[in-house]
């Protein structure tokens, strides 16, 4: 490990670390752009200069170029090295319009933050900027191309690190275009990935565009509930609207970046979403739809016994909800439900028996495997930043192979083989990884992946549906379908679960729990008698969720719910064009003086003075099952994580979360 001396202060660093990074690991941050920690360094935008005093290289040098070795002394604040810093800065902005104050990535570009900590405020340039004309990439991100300081961030991360081939640099020397051969949707599905990238705001989200500053936002550490791998995220929200996802660090799991079905799903948005408890179609209070579900589920208990009652779970639901769904039917002498199906229970179910920790593999150990076999699984469906994470292993010299997957739209070569067992063993199957589909493989083949002295990746589909299978195993639960199958079930009372349609239209007593419009919350808000309660979706509530290697990590509340503003005025002024109306989210209407004459509109928020949101009445569905066990006669629940949950209450919500396998499983 070499030691180097930056400022007069001594680091110890692995060797291969640039000064750069040595002088951060002392909390000296040099302006940089080029250089990212998972695309390495290209000296491409000179601005991390250094002066080195002592050691084998001399003077100014790009300090992102240039490994710590034993002997360096370096400077960053010798006043040659300040004012190189200052000259790229300037050179930089001779270019790039000085509009920070109207452009909608002013307050998280790091191009102004740079410019204003070097100090450059005064314009010498006087001749003409060079300008170029932007493309149509799809209907997710904006490109603004006059912005770019040609740090070669977006390629690299582009093609390179995703394998994309639609995008690049074109031209030569300070005409260099960024962008696509022709206009048109990115075709990468890691394509979000370049917002957060550019160091500047050539690609900004176009879903949350002009909708506030960065000091404006609600945000909080979160966790990705698009598939069941727990990419980190960060859910920004303004006025009860979420307006985009980030992706958040996390090194084990996703790195610095996400999928674009991680980054894009604003279906909390969904104008559709049920807001309001409803009692056989009809919109009430928290109390009287509670007291309706307890009486009519204790109805059905009495005339029918407890087995023709079934309370369901969900692998979509956070441990809270499900840990409560547990209580919540122990109370009433049933086994939960925790999934719809008997073989998507069976699977998942498989998955938490097969999993130990010797064979269990992050994201970040699979990119440092000898061999990674894909074992029937559609990876661009079933867990996008895995296949990302492979990529990373095949770019490294990692032989891929796979049987009996669609492969076509990987973002690595591989090759395809008949038989798993052919290849595996054949290299020392330490350093070799399963990675195992599970939306068609049957629970003996997941048993048997487990058996092949690999180590192994399950893709699970939802965000817990490896919680749910360790509370499955754990209080003996059956699934929906096969409860249904006894011929007895009366009464179906469901939290965020996706029912099928035929029961939740036939079951004679019906309640409904979600925050998302599904069919079976269609189902219960046509038909009676059937109650519907809404429930706070992961950005409005804190939450626990156990990803497909068993990691449990903590999501936090990002905002309150309740019906966006933007979407209030959007129901008030049905005639407004919707993307204005969002944009002039402090519209007041309807307003008139006091002979009754129509007011222009003003910018204000609508004067509702209300106690809560509109449509703030969702609660996090474990509150509601213990408001529930209340009116059964049981104890409230205080806090849902208790016993050898308990543990997870304290789990940093930015930190890297901890495998829950065999040692916190009590069952087996
Ligand atoms: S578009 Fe952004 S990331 Fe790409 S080269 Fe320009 S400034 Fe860098
Ligand atoms: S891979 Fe899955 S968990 Fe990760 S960002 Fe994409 S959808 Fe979300
Ligand atoms: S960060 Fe070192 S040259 Fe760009």
């Amino acid at each position: 490990m070499p030691k180097i001396v930056i400022d007069n202060l001594e680091v110890e660093v692995p060797a291969g670390t640039n000064v750069l990074e040595a002088a951060k690991k002392l909390g000296i941050v040099i302006p940089h752009f080029c250089y990212h920690q998972a695309l390495g360094a290209v000296g491409a935008c000179r601005l991390c200069a250094m002066k080195f005093v002592e050691g084998p290289v001399k003077g100014i040098q790009m300090s992102c170029m240039i490994p710590a070795q034993d002997g360096m002394v370096v400077s960053t604040v010798d006043g040659e090295a300040q004012r190189m810093r200052e000259l790229v800065i300037e050179w930089l902005m001779i270019n790039h319009p000085h509009d920070c104050p109207v452009c909608d990535e002013g307050g998280e570009c790091l191009l102004q933050d740079y410019t204003i900590a070097g100090g450059h405020g005064l314009r010498r340039y006087k001749g003409k900027k060079r300008t170029f004309l932007n493309q149509y990439l799809g209907p997710y991100i904006e490109h603004e191309m006059n912005r770019c300081i040609e740090c070669y961030r977006c390629s690299r991360f582009y093609q390179e690190y995703a394998g994309g081939t639609d995008l690049g640099p074109m031209g030569s020397a300070g005409r260099v275009y960024f962008g696509r051969f022709e206009e048109g949707s990115l075709e990468s599905p890691y394509s979000g990935n370049l917002v957060d990238i550019c160091p500047t705001g050539v690609y900004t989200d176009k879903t949350a565009r002009y909708r506030g500053r960065y000091w404006d936002y609600d945000m909080a550490p979160s966790v990705c509930p698009g598939c069941g791998l727990g990419c980190g995220i960060i859910p920004v929200a303004r006025f009860r609207e979420l307006l985009k996802i980030v992706a958040r660090r996390n090194d084990a799991v996703n790195g610095f970046f996400i999928c674009d079905r991680g980054r894009f799903d604003k279906s909390v948005n969904d104008p559709h979403r049920p807001r309001t408890p409803l009692v056989d179609g009809r919109e009430t209070g928290w109390d009287e739809a509670l007291d309706a579900v307890a009486a009519r589920l204790l109805d059905v208990v009495r005339e029918h016994g407890p087995e023709a009652v079934a309370v369901i779970g969900s692998p979509r639901m956070s441990l809270e909800g499900n840990l409560a769904v547990a209580a919540l039917a122990s109370h009433l002498g049933v086994a939960p439900c925790f999934f719809a199906t008997a073989g998507e229970a069976e699977r998942a179910e498989a998955v938490v028996a097969a999993l130990t920790p010797e064979i269990a593999v992050s994201l970040k150990e699979l990119q440092s495997t000898a061999l990674v076999i894909i074992y029937e699984s559609d990876m661009m469906e079933e867990g996008p930043m895995a296949a990302l994470a492979i990529r990373q292993a095949w770019r490294r010299g990692t032989k891929v192979v796979a049987s009996r997957s669609p492969v076509e739209r990987l973002p690595f070569p591989v090759e395809e083989i008949d038989h798993v067992a052919e290849i595996c063993g054949a290299a020392g199957c330490a350093t070799q990884v399963i990675v195992c589909g599970t939306a068609t493989n049957t629970a003996t083949t997941i048993a048997g992946v487990a058996k092949m002295g690999t180590k192994v990746l399950y893709l699970l589909p939802a965000a817990n549906s490896f919680g749910a299978a360790l509370l499955s195993r754990e209080h003996k639960a059956v699934s929906l379908e096969e409860r249904a199958a006894s011929g007895k079930l009366r009464a179906v009372v469901s939290f965020e679960a996706d029912l099928p349609p035929e029961i939740a239209a036939t079951v004679p007593v019906l309640a409904v729990a979600d925050w998302t419009a599904t069919v079976a919350v269609r189902s219960a808000e046509a038909r009676s008698p059937a109650v519907v309660l809404p429930v706070a979706a992961f950005t409005e509530s804190d939450g626990t969720w156990i990803s497909a290697e068993g990691r449990a990590q903590r999501s936090m509340r990002v905002m309150r719910p309740g019906i966006p503003v933007a979407e209030t005025l959007r129901t008030k002024m049905p005639e407004a064009d919707p993307e204005r109306a969002a944009r002039v989210i402090m519209r007041q209407v309807d307003a008139r003086d006091e002979l009754g004459r129509e007011l222009p509109p003003v910018f204000h928020p609508p004067r509702d003075f209300r106690s809560s949101p509109p449509g703030g009445d969702p609660l996090p569905a474990w509150r509601v099952i213990s408001e529930l066990l209340r009116r059964f006669g049981g104890e409230p629940i205080v806090e849902p994580l208790t016993g050898k949950w308990e543990t997870l209450r304290n789990l940093d919500p930015e930190g890297e979360g901890v495998r829950v396998l065999a040692d916190t499983e009590g069952s087996r």
